[in-house]
């Protein structure tokens, strides 16, 4: 599918696209098993998590390894920002877990729908911190820098994680 070919191979693009590309998946035609639309969406914020992962990497190279340039590793927490603007369209269909077990690796716990208000603050929070981190990594201050990289890590990663993500699932 393009979608997942220009996530993966170039994040930035689909990211400036993002909102449409991600809408347009999400109204397709359910597929013969009737949970088209739902295994879609899985797929759809799995690769956008995908996307964000990579950009961490990016980030987390420059900031442990020295790897890269600080343009660069801001450039890649600015793209998650973006991607964190994405939030709300590709994790708005629901799907039950009969469903998301038809994509497989699901990891996406019901609360994201019963306690969507508080999921979608979470999505803004890492928009907050990945413009604080982007801001930092060009300041060429490393005490900065690390700190705000932990903090990014914490509060915009694994504060949504420990509340909305499942445990790894294996297969
Ligand atoms: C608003 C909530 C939220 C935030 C913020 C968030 N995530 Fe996630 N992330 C999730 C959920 C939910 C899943 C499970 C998706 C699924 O399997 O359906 C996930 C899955 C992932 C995955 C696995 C993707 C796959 O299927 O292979 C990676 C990698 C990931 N997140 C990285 C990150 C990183 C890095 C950050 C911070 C920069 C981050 N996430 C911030 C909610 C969030």
């Amino acid at each position: 599918m393009l979608r997942k070919t220009i996530f993966a191979a170039a994040g930035s693009l689909a990211i400036a696209a993002g909102g449409l590309l991600v809408s347009d998946n999400l109204v397709q035609p359910a597929q013969a098993d009737g949970h088209g639309a739902q295994v879609a969406a899985v797929k759809e914020r799995q690769e956008a998590m995908k996307a964000v992962g990579g950009n961490m990497k990016i980030i987390a190279e420059f900031v442990k390894d020295s790897k890269g340039t600080a343009a660069e590793a801001s450039a890649a927490a600015t793209k998650i920002g973006e991607i964190a603007t994405a939030i709300p369209d590709v994790f708005k269909v629901e799907a039950t877990l009969e469903e998301m077990d038809k994509v497989g690796k699901n990891r996406s716990k019901a609360n994201i729908w019963s306690d969507w208000d508080g999921f979608l603050a979470r999505g803004k929070v890492l928009e907050e911190e990945a413009a604080k981190l982007s801001a930092v990594l060009n300041s060429g201050d490393a005490g900065a820098i690390q700190a705000q990289f932990a903090n990014f890590g914490k509060e915009g990663c694994g504060g949504c994680h420990k509340t909305y993500r499942g445990p790894k699932v294996d297969g």
